[in-house]
């Protein structure tokens, strides 16, 4: 169970793409609680300052301000790297409707740079973020791996992209590669903030400001909410995966299933608030219910994920309070 007992060299070096965001940087500290040496690689677009400062002074950690969609950065990056962890891109499906070509541009061609430079630079294991969007419009609960519907928009079809070109680079190049299908991340240091944050944060922040947040439909669409510290039990498992379980995609996820409103009560309970949420408008390309499989990243990488979503809604309820 967990991830702590996981060893690997004592002087692996980790790059880890997107650092400076909500998973990457959880990767980097869990690293560097570990004492492995990492390298984050991130543009600050989407990602913040304050996740690079909260390491710097580390002599195992170096920062590289760069872009993914640089192939020169790229393979800079990637120089003398054990492992790589990518979880770069641009996230949020209503903005990838709003803005296709720059998704293609970060998502696809970057991922693909990413890829190019781990092959030219031998890189022990490739490990990059997908998601649960690839199952698209396909009706089926649970989510299973190899029963995927079509795509309902531009950032699920770079993740799709993204998957095939892992798959090829197993194919073709043998780089192993890892797909991890993440579902409905939460936890430290989300961004609460603006049009396109995720759920969790947003009503958090919300309600302890006692504002009211907006249910975007009837609050009866469900998700498999998943702890951060799963997603770091999932990358890490993932480094340590035989050759054999390349070249696929994992749902990474709880298997569990909250309903939005559900979920919404239980935070004002934690809060001890009594706010009443407003009801929007249903979102574009957003799926009615979600909820995976997790049986295949349990038997091929040995995942067990240790949080269900109670314990870490718990805990990041705990973490929002005295941090926002
Ligand atoms: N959070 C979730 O629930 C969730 C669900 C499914 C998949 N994912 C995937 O997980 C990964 C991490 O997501 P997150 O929630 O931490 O998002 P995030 O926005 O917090 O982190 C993404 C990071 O990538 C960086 N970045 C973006 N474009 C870049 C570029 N061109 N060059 C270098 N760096 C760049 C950003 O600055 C940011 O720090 C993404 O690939 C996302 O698609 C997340």
């Amino acid at each position: 169970m967990g991830y702590n007992n996981i060893k690997f060299a004592e002087d692996a070096l980790f790059l880890v793409t997107g650092g400076a965001g909500f998973i990457g940087s959880n990767l980097c500290e869990a690293l560097l609680n570990m004492g492995y040496q990492v390298r984050c690689l991130d543009n600050l677009s989407t990602g913040r300052q304050e996740h690079v400062d909260l390491f710097s002074s580390n002599a195992n950690y170096t920062f590289i301000k760069g872009d993914i969609t640089d192939l020169s950065t790229c393979m800079e990056a990637c120089k003398d790297v054990d492992y790589v962890l990518h979880q770069a891109a641009w996230g949020s499906v209503p903005r990838s409707i709003e803005m296709p070509l720059y998704y293609e541009e970060v998502n696809i061609r970057g991922t693909l740079h990413m890829m190019e430079a781990a092959r030219q630079n031998h890189v022990k294991k490739f490990i990059y973020a997908s998601s649960s969007s690839v199952y698209g419009d396909h009706p089926v609960l649970p989510k299973t791996e190899g029963q995927e519907g079509n795509l309902l928009s531009p950032y699920a079809l770079t993740k799709r992209a993204d998957e095939e070109y892992a798959k090829l680079y197993f194919k073709l190049y043998n780089l192993d590669t890892y797909g991890l299908r993440y579902f409905n991340v939460f936890g430290r240091r989300q961004d609460p903030n603006g049009a396109y944050a995720a759920v969790i944060p947003k009503f958090l922040k919300l309600l302890l400001n006692d504002e009211r947040p907006t249910i975007h439909g009837d609050g009866r669409q469900s998700r498999d909410f998943t702890y951060i510290e799963n997603v770091i039990e999932a990358n890490l498992k993932a480094c340590k995966a035989p050759h054999e379980a390349a070249g696929q995609a994992y749902n990474i996820a709880f298997g569990g299933r909250e309903y939005l409103i559900d979920l919404y009560y239980q935070m004002c309970e934690i809060l001890g608030k009594k706010i009443d949420p407003v009801f929007g408008p249903k979102r574009t390309g957003d799926i009615k219910h979600s909820n995976a499989d997790i049986s295949k990243a349990k038997r091929l990488l040995g995942y067990h994920p240790e949080y269900d979503f109670e314990r870490g809604l718990k805990e990041a309820v705990d973490w929002y309070r005295k941090n926002l």
